[in-house]
């Protein structure tokens, strides 16, 4: 079984092609980020437009690389993302599924993040995931593929943002969780304190305070611009605190839900400290911890299409291009 994923809910257009026994046959992606980084985000209209450009020869050249012209099923992203975006990556996904004759799968993009692990090694449930990325911060129980309660996500910034936020109050540019990861390492973390949201009572996450931490760090300063060595301790402290909070939380699920593995995924799940931390401390405490490598971290079509292959597996595909209900993003919150 081979399946196209095509991925569009946000700034990547992306597209790749996955083997059910071969595993990942190619994997492009196109980057619109040099379109928003003068907006030091995403700007939706331009996101689509820019996905309607690409789309095409983004699907063409994952295909050409994956050195064969037969498809058994196309997979695209149904949601959660941008509306303008998701959209485009839908009618490409329907275009070819009616001209192959082959089925077409919606996609949930979060069990996507979980699932771009399973590219590199073995998925064991029950699990708890941790899926840290722009727009959410969802901690997860699944006891198996298509089978997922939502224990806690953020109330207010996701993980992925409040880096992006706190790297524009240092005028670090955007996105801001790779370039805070790579000045933290020449920080301290221990320069300044900044608050452990660990929110008891809830598996719930909130970083808008830490943010604001970080601002009247900055305020206190009277305004003065920090020097090079300050700013790296800030990205460290920033970063700890965060990495600190996320892996705490992750670790008490696991064994409140008595679960011995643990996976990690989102455009978060790349940065270095996290990945150090959560795999440390998961060995000290008996779990056995799963990541996707840092290139299947952020958006990618190979994610969209190993969900794909569970779901065909279990033979529920999208008949006459009608939602199932039961395989819809809307069914993830339950
Ligand atoms: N090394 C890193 N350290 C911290 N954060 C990182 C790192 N690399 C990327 N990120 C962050 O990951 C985010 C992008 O991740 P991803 O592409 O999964 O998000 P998204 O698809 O926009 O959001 P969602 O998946 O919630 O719809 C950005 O906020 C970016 O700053
Ligand atoms: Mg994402």
């Amino acid at each position: 079984m081979r399946v196209l994923g095509i991925e569009t809910s946000c700034d990547e257009t992306a597209a790749a092609v996955v083997d059910g026994s071969r595993g990942l046959l190619s994997n492009v992606v196109s980057s619109q980020l040099h379109l928003h980084r003068k907006f030091s985000g995403i700007v939706p209209e331009l996101a689509s437009r820019a996905h309607l450009q690409k789309i095409a020869s983004v699907i063409s050249a994952a295909c050409e690389e994956a050195g064969s012209k037969r498809l058994d099923a196309i997979a695209y992203t149904q949601g959660p993302g941008l509306m303008g975006p998701l959209l485009v990556g839908k009618v490409a996904a329907q275009t070819l599924s009616r001209i192959l004759g082959v089925p077409l799968v919606g996609v949930n993009h979060l069990e996507g993040h979980i699932f771009a692990t399973e590219l590199t090694e073995e998925l064991r449930f029950p699990l708890v995931a941790l899926i840290v990325s722009g727009g959410h911060t969802d901690l997860v129980l699944s006891r198996g593929p298509g089978r997922y309660r939502v224990l806690g996500r953020t109330r207010d910034d996701a993980a992925g943002e409040a880096f992006d936020k706190v790297a524009r109050m240092l005028a670090l540019g955007y996105p801001g969780g790779p370039v805070i990861d790579r000045r933290a390492r020449s920080g301290d973390p221990r320069a300044v304190d900044f608050p452990r949201p660990f929110m008891p009572g809830t598996w719930d996450f909130s970083f808008a305070g830490l943010k604001t931490a970080v601002l009247y760090h900055l305020q206190r300063r009277g305004g003065r611009k920090p020097e090079a060595q300050e700013t790296d301790d800030i990205c460290a402290a920033f970063q700890e605190a965060i990495v600190d909070t996320l892996v705490e939380k992750t670790l008490r699920a696991a064994r409140e839900f008595k679960v011995k593995h643990v996976a990690l995924g989102g455009g978060v799940a790349a940065n270095s400290r996290l990945r150090e931390m959560l795999a440390a401390r998961g060995i000290d405490n008996g779990l056995r911890v799963v990541m996707p490598p840092r290139g299947l971290c952020t958006d990618n079509g190979a994610m969209i299409a190993q969900v794909a292959l569970h779901r065909l597996s279990r033979r529920r595909v999208d008949k006459n291009f009608r939602s199932d209900p039961a395989m819809t993003f809307h069914s993830w919150g339950a």
